[in-house]
């Protein structure tokens, strides 16, 4: 079954290949059953995930060092002002986002300070849209949802040669029903993080590396020799 083949073949790939970094460190440990550091996991993801929103990998990785330094937990971040935040965030730009982690916190904190684990719950705090709810709702917590990113929409579109216009309301809904079908149960963080790596450093939106893709025998784009026209609109 190709669905099978296509999360075995790219979880295996990223198991290899995975880029080493740092939110990754906190929320790759296995201690599954310890309630503290499934927060602090999600606590990290939510704070990458939204730096990374209009940011590039490399500059993120110094502005979420710093972060965590200074507010390790969720708690302490509460605590922060908004000055201090927004000083924290110079350079980052989209100072929206800070804000709303800023808010997010305090609300969480206000509600009992036990971080929201699924799509849903997550959906009420303040700046967390479906792709961040998501990625910390697979990452931080197993929960079998997908995440679709611009990347995502990219490896998508060329695994099933999908041509529609990735801006429309339409398309995108169909780009989540798809991931959806393909997130692997047992791993759904992992394998929505793969997906999202397979887009940011091998299925390129030009001259991607097809002979290096783990999942190159199922993309209809490339049986077709469309892997250069398919999917280079993902500014959606
Ligand atoms: N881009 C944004 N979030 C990411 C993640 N968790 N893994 C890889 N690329 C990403």
């Amino acid at each position: 079954n190709e669905t099978l083949e296509i999360r075995a073949s790219l979880l295996e790939w990223y198991d290899l290949n995975q880029r080493d970094l740092p939110w990754r460190r906190i929320s790759s440990s296995d201690e599954d059953h310890d309630k503290d550091a499934s927060e602090t996991r999600a606590y990290a993801v939510w704070v990458s995930e939204i730096m990374l929103q209009q940011t590039r990998v490399q500059t993120v990785v110094d502005y979420f060092n710093r972060w965590m330094l200074k507010w390790p937990t969720l708690a302490h971040l509460a605590r922060a002002s908004l000055e201090e935040v927004n000083d924290m965030w110079a350079g980052l730009g989209y100072y929206r986002r800070a804000r709303y982690l800023l808010e997010g916190a305090k609300m969480i904190v206000e509600e009992g300070g036990v971080f929201p684990k699924t799509v849903s719950a997550l959906r009420k705090v303040p700046g967390i849209g479906d792709y961040t709810a998501g990625a910390i709702a697979s990452i931080a917590f197993k929960e079998v949802v997908p995440v679709v990113d611009g990347n995502v929409v990219r490896v998508v579109a060329r695994l099933k040669a999908i041509s529609a216009n990735p801006k429309e309301s339409v398309t995108i809904k169909n780009f989540w029903k798809l991931a959806g079908q393909l997130v692997d149960p047992s791993r759904s963080g992992d394998f929505n993080q793969a997906l999202m790596e397979l887009g940011a450093t091998v299925c390129t939106p030009l001259n991607p590396s097809c002979s290096v893709c783990p999942v190159s025998a199922h993309c209809r784009a490339l049986s077709r020799s469309k892997q250069h026209t398919l999917a280079l609109v993902t500014d959606y």
